[in-house]
């Protein structure tokens, strides 16, 4: 099936008890158990079922399903953030001691969780330019555990070479994982170009309407093999005394996934309220066509800014001058390069101008909604960032990003214009 079907149809069979054609949120902490074998064969994982909504709930299961197989993977871990999913799978390749690759080209909020709490949790994370990719090398050795980067950059909006990372990834036997939450599974799916493990903040555009904050991991088919075996994942290979002497990688079901809902899920518990997974599954039914239009406009803006006098460059990988079009052509879909796009300005104080003065757009530090989004990133979301962090991350005080919503783009056009030259 294609994503824009799986979108509306996957992971939920309406034929099934009341045969609500919506998806239903059950709203429960916990499950009935038969009597106390039944329990004891589900935690057994004897037989599959709901024990507690820590870790499982049939709502949230619908929109696990459902992004697994938008984005080709075979199995889906959601969470009460996207900051969390990034966590749970860090966490579930790396400890104390040894080390993660991941570019500079990072969501803020990744850099932070990266440098300060990830240091905190003794895992080393070693930087490197994601447009080098072959730099990734000189980083990787035997303690390191995965190499992280996004697909789509926020806020330096940068595609790297996803399959070159990925075979890099592949050579030393470690885990990628990407984020690409601002492409979407819409627009591109990592795993066909041979990442292993996808991370989403549900917040953005699958969500769609600004209304939630959540999380998602999907892993790829491929994991299952990369992990069995191999020295650099010991606690998938041997047995888990938190639970029942599990050996991950020779368990029936997809191990990371596996391993993130029973150790991590269960033990930090940044779980995904029933409400908010069925607030998702609303927005991933209409993903594939506000994605279009979100491409659609943010094109029609990012050529009007191209041709202003003010604006010194425009980031965005839709227009061929671009030096990401390339990439972006190779990975995404259909000429969509989805609604996030930049410019520079060339000094703080007329960018900060520009945030103030619009009508339209609001400012605000997100991206993916409906509604238009600015935000002068050196003020907000990079602000606890370094300055040596904020030239790596591609942020210059001059630099204003847009996430354009579904508004008429000739609104949102003449909104600029008068905040840029008012
Ligand atoms: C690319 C990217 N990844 C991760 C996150 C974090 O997601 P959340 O806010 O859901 O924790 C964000 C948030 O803006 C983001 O833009």
């Amino acid at each position: 099936m294609h994503p824009k079907t799986l979108a509306i149809q996957a992971g939920y069979e309406k034929g099934k008890g009341e045969k609500s054609i919506a998806v239903p949120i059950y709203q429960t902490t916990a499950y009935k158990f038969d009597d106390t074998e039944h329990g004891a064969n589900l935690f057994d994982l004897k037989e599959l079922g709901n024990i507690y909504t820590r870790i499982m709930n049939p709502t949230t299961d619908v929109l696990e399903k459902r992004v697994a197989l938008l984005e080709g993977g075979v199995a889906a871990l959601a969470s009460a953030s996207g900051m969390a999913s990034i966590f749970y799978a860090v966490a579930n390749l790396a400890q104390s001691g040894e080390n993660i690759i991941a570019t500079t080209q990072l969501y803020g909020g990744t850099l932070n969780q990266f440098t300060h709490t990830l240091s905190r949790f003794g895992i080393e994370v070693r930087f490197f330019d994601g447009n080098h990719p072959q730099e990734a090398r000189a980083l990787i050795d035997s303690k390191s555990r995965a190499l992280f980067f996004e697909s789509l950059t926020n806020p330096s909006i940068d595609v790297p070479e996803i399959d070159t990372l990925a075979k890099i990834a592949d050579e030393y036997g470690i885990v990628s994982i990407v984020d690409n939450t601002v492409a979407t599974p819409a627009i591109c799916r990592p795993i066909e170009h041979g990442v292993d493990v996808v991370v989403h903040s549900a917040s953005k555009y699958m969500g769609g309407q600004g209304l939630a904050i959540g999380g998602v991991l999907v892993e790829s088919a491929r994991v299952a093999e990369k992990l069995r075996g191999n020295p650099r994942y010991p606690h998938f290979n041997t047995p888990d005394p938190s639970y029942h002497g599990l050996v991950y990688a020779s368990a029936p079901l997809p191990p990371f996934v596996l391993r993130a809902r029973l150790a991590l899920l269960r033990d930090i518990g940044a779980t995904l309220s029933p409400f908010d997974s069925w607030l998702f599954i609303q927005g991933i039914e209409t993903l594939s066509v506000r994605m279009r239009e979100h491409s659609l406009s943010a094109m029609k803006i990012a050529h009007y800014l191209q041709n202003h006098p003010k604006v010194q460059a425009v980031y965005y990988p839709g227009l061929e001058s671009d030096k990401n079009h390339a990439n972006a052509v190779k990975y995404f879909d259909e000429g969509m390069f989805s609604g996030l796009l930049s410019f520079e300005v060339g000094d703080f104080e007329l960018a900060q101008k520009i945030a103030d003065s619009v009508k339209i757009f609001t400012l605000a530090t997100n991206i993916g909604d409906t509604k238009s989004i600015i935000t002068h990133s050196a003020s907000t979301t990079h602000r606890q960032v370094s300055a040596e962090g904020l030239k790596k991350a591609g942020v210059t005080p001059g630099l204003v990003r847009l996430s354009i919503g579904l508004e008429d783009y000739r609104d949102l056009i003449e909104d600029l214009a008068q905040a840029i030259d008012g």
